[in-house]
């Protein structure tokens, strides 16, 4: 299983070959009866106990949109994707269900959060496959974080719903694709029989680099992202802050 074999993806799955993040878009709109397929494929997902975790925000207010847009770092394919939503993962429309029938709420705020992420990525997911297999672009947004607190208090989010990011979906601008599909480190570091490596050796770990370097040093977008002072570093507090307003902050067991 870990040999490094290059695949060929049969046209069947083709659209997993082909996936790449769009960040080009026309405004054009998607074509009638688009977005509800892409919905619905997203609406078929697995969802754990039957929770349906997650809520998304359409975000068709231009003026909304481009607030959105600044907050997440300005990205311009933010504001022209045809459509824009904010995945949220929710866990107020499940209180309100259990209380509705009588049931003490008792879901605490760790089983919320990791659950409710993975509902709501199962959803978005499902959506991007569909809407490349039909010939759109696909971007998500973790820039969302850089403001998760500001963005959940002006969609008037409730206790119990996050953003965890924002999902562009439109029509790819051709003037700016070839598409370039981007590579992933290799397979050996990431898929494990029975059990985990005891340590990555120096060899792996290049492997790795020496995989993703393509343009340029594939460090540096590790290092501005996840060493000290990088990205994600700063959005930590950002994000306490917006785990608390949204009462999802973990408390002791
Ligand atoms: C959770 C998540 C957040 C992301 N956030 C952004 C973002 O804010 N802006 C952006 O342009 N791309 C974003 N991306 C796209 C990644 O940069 C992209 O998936 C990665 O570079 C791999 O490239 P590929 O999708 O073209 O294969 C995000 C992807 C994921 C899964």
């Amino acid at each position: 299983m870990n040999q490094p074999i290059p695949i060929q993806f049969p046209p069947s799955l083709a659209v997993f070959g082909s996936h790449r993040s769009v960040r080009f878009f026309r405004t054009d709109p998607l074509a009638p009866g688009d977005l509800d397929l892409i919905v619905e494929a997203g609406r078929r997902a697995p969802t754990d106990a039957q929770g349906h975790m997650y809520a998304f925000v359409r975000i068709t207010d231009r003026t909304v949109r481009d607030r959105l847009a600044t907050l997440c770092a300005n990205q311009q394919h933010i504001r022209d994707a045809a459509e824009f939503f904010v995945v949220c993962l929710d866990v107020h429309r499940l209180r309100r269900l259990v209380e509705h029938r009588g049931g003490e709420w008792g879901m605490r705020e760790r089983i919320a959060l990791l659950y409710g992420a993975t509902d709501a990525t199962m959803v978005a997911q499902n959506m991007v496959v569909a809407a490349e297999t039909l010939g759109y672009g696909t971007c998500y947004i973790g820039a969302v974080q850089n403001n998760v607190d500001v963005i959940a208090a002006e969609l008037g989010l409730p206790a119990g719903v996050l953003p965890i990011y924002g999902l562009c979906i439109g029509v790819i601008d051709p003037a700016h694709y070839p598409p370039v599909v981007k590579p992933r480190i290799p397979r050996a570091l990431c898929f494990f029989e029975n059990r985990y490596p005891a340590e990555f050796s120096a060899a792996e770990l290049e492997s790795a680099y020496t995989a993703m370097s393509v343009k340029r040093e594939w460090y540096e977008a590790v290092g501005a992202y996840f060493a000290v002072g990088g990205v994600m570093e700063k959005r930590e507090p950002v994000m306490a802050r917006a785990w608390r307003q949204q009462a999802l902050d973990p408390k002791p067991v």
